[in-house]
């Protein structure tokens, strides 16, 4: 069984499929979607060997009813299982692009008893949408220079920690003097999918961000089950605007019941808490905030990481407007909810509870990568474990040791037309270096940072002539600088102390 989804989340469980029968596929002959009241008859005919598309992001939008069925059609058939490990036997490869957060998930794919795919979160969104347009394959500047376009990631280890499957290698083509990866469209057997209201023609909507892989998905499969919150008389929903039209939905059902977890319940915090003493690396981190801010200019979209670039935003000038993005289908994020505002399918990239503010829109994630990719944002900003001299940056993996997945910052990375600003503490912990002559670790994107921020400088990356030392924390000297930094700088003329809002 191959499972497609887009990130895999800390309760691990509900993206398990069940092995089932080796019942042929019951496609109705029918063109009108057919209602359903029963989700366990909506998926009993999934077979084993079925690549299965199951919608959401996190927690957000995913089909709980169906996956419960499923579940429970497992449990029947199947006994003595474990937990997690009976569920996760029952798959054979994943496709997905972030598993960073499930550690028994990371733990079984380093020992070998689960084949994982990791695709960027663009690429995966842009190929489930050209399977379903009939478009076989594309190029895209996501991942070139990285191990997508080399091959060789681990697909599947062995028990010693060799590599028992690895990735393929991709075809690279040049388009206006800029480099290309070739990446093949998915189908799927069946797709999952959670969408708010249906009519009863079959066409339906989805709620805030929890369209996200689901508008994609309805349409690359041979038959796309969803299930819905409410079934509404035609007409309810104008014409206009209607997400996904009927033809693509094949099985309706309402869910008898919605938990809607939520993975990161984040609040604003009440007035009268008073803020913590500060440590030391508080103090670190706010400096390299108050640094950050100052790379935002009125008018500007931008894209921000969770951590130090997200808490950026915080500082941003009254007097300049800056819309944030959030790759799961969000332009013009706000604040953290009250309380009273918090709302399960309203939620970020790092899956936190938010806001958004007037004149934001939301849509799918293939829509929102296209925005990324096609170089619509101006800024991006995000967090490293290493960056080269010219502006290789590396975050999203330690082989052998730890993956997390890139998510979508391989996307964001390659956008021709964004600048990339990468935000980190100077060094790791023990002093290793984290600037470097060449990154040792996988790359996210190659030659694609603009400017490195730290707790002590900020250098200016030259993709072709190396770094320049533009901003030193007060104090320190550039002699300084070059005793904590693996790589070769130039010092700018202009150099001057660190700058904060
Ligand atoms: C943002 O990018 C667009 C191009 O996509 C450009 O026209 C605009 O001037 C940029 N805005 C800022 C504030 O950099």
């Amino acid at each position: 069984m191959i499972l497609v989804f887009v990130y895999y989340n800390k309760l691990g469980l509900f993206l398990c499929v069940p092995q089932m029968c080796g019942c042929s596929y019951t496609t109705s002959s029918q063109r009108n979607s057919q209602f359903y009241t029963d989700p366990t008859d909506a998926v009993k005919d999934i077979p084993s060997g079925a690549t299965i598309l199951v919608g959401g992001f996190g927690l957000c939008g995913i089909p709980e009813n169906l996956i419960n069925s499923l579940l429970k059609t497992g449990v029947k058939s199947l006994t003595a299982w474990g937990w997690v490990s009976s569920c996760t036997k029952q798959i054979k490869r994943m496709i997905s692009s972030y598993v960073g957060e499930n550690i028994e998930f990371e733990r079984q794919y380093l020992s070998g008893e689960l084949e994982v795919e990791l695709t960027p979160q663009g690429t995966l969104a842009e190929r489930i949408r050209a399977g379903g347009a009939g478009v076989p394959a594309f190029f895209t500047a996501t991942g070139y220079g990285t191990l997508i376009q080399e091959g060789g990631s681990p697909i599947k280890y062995n028990k010693d920690g060799t590599i028992a499957i690895a990735s393929e290698q991709r075809e690279v083509r040049e388009f206006n003097g800029r480099h290309y990866i070739l990446e093949k469209a998915i189908t799927g057997d069946f797709a999952l999918i959670k969408a708010w209201k249906a009519d009863k023609a079959g066409n339906v909507i989805f709620r805030k961000t929890a369209r996200n892989f689901n508008q994609p998905m309805c349409k690359a499969a041979k038959v796309t089950i969803v299930e819905v919150e409410e079934v509404v008389d035609v007409g309810t929903f104008a014409e206009e605007d209607i997400h996904i039209p009927s033809i693509y939905i094949h099985r309706i059902i309402k869910g008898g019941s919605y938990e809607k977890r939520i993975e990161r319940r984040t609040v604003q915090k009440a007035q009268a808490e008073k803020p913590k003493p500060k440590k030391d690396s508080d103090i670190v981190r706010e400096r390299i905030i108050r640094r950050a801010a100052l790379e935002f200019e009125d008018g500007m979209y931008a894209n921000l990481g969770i951590g130090i670039p997200m808490l950026a935003s915080n500082f941003i000038q009254p007097d300049i407007t800056v819309h944030l993005q959030s790759e799961n289908g969000i332009l013009g994020l706000g604040p953290y909810p009250t309380e009273d505002e918090v709302d399960a399918d309203l939620i970020n990239a790092g899956k936190e509870t938010v806001t958004v503010l007037p004149g934001a829109s939301y849509f799918s994630s293939d829509e929102s990568f296209a925005m990324i990719r096609g170089g619509h944002i101006n800024l991006t900003m995000l967090g490293a474990m290493q960056v080269s001299k010219m502006g290789d940056l590396a975050n999203w993996m330690i082989p052998g040791k730890m993956v997390k997945g890139m998510g979508g910052a391989m996307d964001l990375v390659a956008s021709a037309g964004t600048k990339v600003v990468v935000t980190m503490e100077h060094s790791a912990k023990g002093g290793k270096h984290k600037i470097l002559d060449t990154c040792n670790l996988p790359l996210t994107g190659k030659q694609c940072v603009d400017r490195i921020i730290t707790e002590k400088a900020v250098f200016d990356v030259d993709k072709t002539k190396g770094l320049t030392l533009i901003e030193v924390w007060e104090g320190l000297t550039p002699e300084d600088i070059k005793a904590c930094t693996g790589a070769h700088f130039a010092v700018s003329p202009n150099l001057r102390s660190m700058q904060q809002v």
